[in-house]
């Protein structure tokens, strides 16, 4: 039985322990980390575990693409596409900072939660999304643009969430909105007319206090990833799914969260893993796994 090897890369000065040890639980055999790699870097490196191994053994090696820059993780995953040459193709899979995976379950909890309390989909939905600047809120912005929700992607300076509307139009012809959410106030108007709010801050930032939540009476669901005090959105707490807000929107906890995205991380190692033909791996098909797990 050939051994299943996983070459991971990072732009970054490390390759994460949670996502070595996932790859590892997961099934690989073998897991290698590459670091401080850049974007003309992908290619001779894939090449070089491609052409290393007969055809055969193609479906047996991989390439993950870690790093914290979801753009980045993009451009380095469509790098992969252009390197493989069949009979040689070997699967690939992009998490950076685990972000598409943690978008991935988010989005998939926010839309069951929607479906079974509200009856609603993500479609035509309102929702907003702090800290979008960062790779788990604007992967929450893309899963959701595809999905046909009007959504509004906020950060703290203007320039830098429009930068990332403006790629989102680029890269897949979809529309989001851009807002400044850099004091009190513009939080509190980003925030109206919502029907989902979606807090992907930094660890330790609350975003949303009892009274923003209880401003805007059209909000269904408030979600957040942060784990770490204060959480980022108040009163809500680490497990908490579906539990009623002091404003009446209901609540989404990051171990909630978080429990559908370790799931569907793992899931996907271990698809690559398994698989009888190579894979391309991408905030997509997280959501598609994700939705499975909410
Ligand atoms: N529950 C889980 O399973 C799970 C898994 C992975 C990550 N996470 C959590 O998900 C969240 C997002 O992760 P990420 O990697 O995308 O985060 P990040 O890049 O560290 O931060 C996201 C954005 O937060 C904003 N921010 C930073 N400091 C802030 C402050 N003091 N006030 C308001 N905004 C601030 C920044 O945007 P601007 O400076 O542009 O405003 C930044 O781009 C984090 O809390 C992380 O811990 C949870």
């Amino acid at each position: 039985m050939s051994k299943n090897i996983l070459h991971m890369l990072s732009p970054l000065r490390h390759m994460s322990p949670f996502d070595v040890n996932m790859a590892l639980d997961a099934g690989y055999d073998a897991v290698v980390p590459y670091i401080d790699v850049k974007l003309e870097e992908v290619m001779p490196l894939v090449q070089d575990a491609m052409f290393s191994r007969p055809p055969k053994d193609a479906v047996h090696t991989a390439v993950f693409i870690g790093g914290k820059d979801a753009v980045l993780a993009l451009d380095m995953l469509d790098q992969v596409r252009k390197t493989l040459l069949k009979p040689f193709e070997i699967s690939a899979f992009a998490d950076p900072a685990g972000s598409f995976t943690t978008a991935a379950a988010m989005v998939a909890c926010v839309e069951k939660l929607l479906k079974e309390k509200k009856g609603r989909t993500l479609k035509g939905t309102k929702i907003v999304i702090f800290g979008a600047t960062g790779p788990v809120g604007y992967t929450c912005g893309l899963i959701g643009a595809f999905e046909g929700a009007e959504v509004t992607v906020t950060a703290r300076k203007a320039p830098d969430i429009l930068a990332k509307a403006e790629e989102i139009k680029k890269r897949f012809d979809l529309d989001v909105k851009a807002l400044d959410a850099g004091s009190p106030e513009k939080i509190r108007a980003a925030l109206e007319g919502a029907e989902v709010a979606l807090c992907c801050a930094a660890a330790g930032v609350q975003v949303l206090s009892k009274e923003d939540l209880a401003s805007n009476k059209a909000l269904l669901v408030a979600a957040d990833v942060n784990a770490v005090p204060p959480y980022g959105v108040e009163g809500l707490n680490l497990h908490d799914y579906g539990v009623e807000l002091s404003s009446g929107a209901l609540g989404i906890g990051p171990l909630a969260i978080g429990d559908v995205k370790y799931k569907t991380e793992s899931g996907l190692f271990q698809r690559m893993a398994t698989s009888d033909k190579p894979l391309g791996l991408d905030f997509r098909d997280a959501f598609a796994l994700a939705r499975s797990f909410a």
